[in-house]
């Protein structure tokens, strides 16, 4: 087992660090070394029940908090957490391989979900309407909504637990979250530091296990959840919500993003290759912000690739523990073979490989650029999730447009272009939750985070956050004399 003082190995719930009930556990492995790091508790549905009960007997007394115990009990956590902010963004860099300047920033990243919320907890306003009628007297009130379950990725193992847990817990609801096999350590060390925080018992769970089928349902059936937030791929969105229908709960859902990144002939070229730089190979191209399919015009075309390759052909690769390196491993095999069949696809298609393309060792790719890609390639229907840069050419702003929107996805878009009507017209006509405009990072606590058509619903982060966590009241007064 590798050195870590918060490494912990078995699940919260109500309070207690608990083992499965089966004395079932899995092995976490680093994925740029092979290493095993811990082994941690395999829970199923039985052991989850229990925690889910726990939380649901917590809510009436949590709820009935004041705003401003909530909100301080919630700035201990943050506090703690940066207090060990190193040693949370190294657990991160072993288990889901970021590398560690990108774990150090993920580290704050999380924190300000915590602090906006904390914050947001005291500004939970209500309504008054003016009524109809002189005796009647109408306001809207809103209220926690209940026990939220957060399944969450491996690729950013603490900011999508923060900001899934900040809006719940700031509204008065306790929380159970399931974090990923493949990065669990994260969420359990977080969960050491909400203990210490002193969140009362049963307020705040983590539960880890292999079983995310069952457990999924599970959290999906129960009546006792009553909101759950997933991150994740498309296809388990789409599972997540058939099986949320039979208790109709309610669900925010930010799935997988297919997104393009225009640049026009009027774009600064410099600008543009560092903005798909950052959108591209954040985490090895593993977000699901990260820039799927490039656009360039005819008149750039050849200045953008080679702008782009050149930087790309500098990106160092290795171990993220290291010092210096800017990109990582993939995080499992089935990751990889992703990754080398959208490469063979695309070149079989007639694709022009003009910088990496290899497989290098263990879960390592060389980060790749494909000139001449089309859109009937796979690369540019499905998520890479990888360091796969393709660049298919265009020549006007409707053919750019269409491209881009001919997907069933809707998370992120990029473009870059000096002509500010332009910068209006393709901004207004992008199908998607999020447009960065002559910008390659868009993401921020303070703006609303979320996508559309198959990119899913809702919205995390910013004031609008906290609404998807809470249940809006009408009160009538009648007989008011
Ligand atoms: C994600 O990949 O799901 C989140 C990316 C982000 O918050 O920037």
């Amino acid at each position: 087992m590798q050195k870590n003082s918060l490494i912990r190995t078995q699940s919260y719930v109500n309070g207690q660090w608990v083992n499965a009930a089966s004395g079932k556990t899995f092995d976490v492995k680093n994925p740029a070394t092979g290493e095993l790091i811990a082994s941690v508790t395999d829970m199923n549905i039985l052991d989850v029940r229990k925690a889910i009960d726990a939380a649901n007997d917590a809510w009436p007394s949590y709820r009935d908090l004041t705003a401003k115990e909530r909100s301080s009990l919630m700035k201990n956590w943050l506090t703690l957490i940066l207090e060990h902010k190193e040693e949370l963004a190294e657990l991160m860099t072993m288990e889901c391989g970021k590398v560690l300047t990108e774990t150090l920033g993920e580290v704050d990243y999380g924190v300000s979900f915590i602090e906006w919320f904390a914050e947001e907890a005291k500004r939970v306003y209500g309504d008054v309407i003016p009524a109809q009628t002189n005796d009647k007297r109408l306001i809207v009130i809103k209220q926690s909504i209940g026990v939220v379950a957060a399944i969450t990725p491996w690729n950013f193992p603490l900011a999508m637990i923060t900001r899934k847990v900040g809006p719940a817990l700031a509204a008065g609801s306790p929380v159970i979250v399931k974090p990923p096999a493949e990065a669990p350590l994260t969420g359990l060390a977080i969960a050491y530091l909400a203990e210490k925080a002193g969140f009362p018992p049963g307020v705040y769970n983590t539960i880890t296990t292999t079983e995310s089928s069952e457990v999924g349902k599970e959290l999906c059936e129960n009546k006792k959840i009553r909101k759950l937030s997933f991150t994740g791929s498309t296809p388990v969105g789409k599972k997540l919500m058939s099986q949320c229908a039979s208790t109709l709960k309610k669900l925010s859902l930010e799935l997988g993003g297919n997104a393009p990144f225009i640049v026009f002939d009027d774009a600064d070229i410099d600008a543009a290759v560092k903005g798909a730089m950052i959108s591209k190979f954040r985490n090895n191209g593993q977000t699901c912000v990260c820039v799927n399919r490039f656009f360039a015009q005819d008149g750039i075309y050849d200045e953008f690739v080679e702008k782009l390759s050149r930087a790309v052909a500098g990106l160092r690769v290795g171990n993220g523990l290291d010092k210096d390196i800017q990109v990582g491993p993939l995080i499992n095999e089935k990751g990889l073979n992703k990754v080398k069949h959208h490469v063979e696809d695309a070149i079989a298609r007639g694709a022009r490989l003009v910088q990496g393309g290899k497989h290098m060792s263990g879960l390592f790719y060389q980060p790749t650029v494909l000139a001449d890609a089309t859109q009937d390639m796979i690369i540019a229907k499905e998520e890479v999730f990888g360091p796969v840069a393709p660049v298919i050419r265009f020549s006007t702003e409707e053919e750019a447009v269409q491209m881009a929107n001919d997907t069933d996805y809707g998370l992120a878009s990029y473009f870059y272009s000096k002509d500010v009507n332009r910068c209006w017209r393709v901004a207004e006509a992008l199908e998607c939750g999020m447009v960065g405009i002559n910008e390659g990072l868009i993401s921020t606590v303070v703006a609303p985070f979320g996508g559309v058509k198959e990119s899913g619903m809702g919205r995390e982060g910013s004031k609008y956050g906290m609404d998807y966590f809470m249940e809006i009241k009408y009160l009538c007064f009648g007989g008011i004399k």
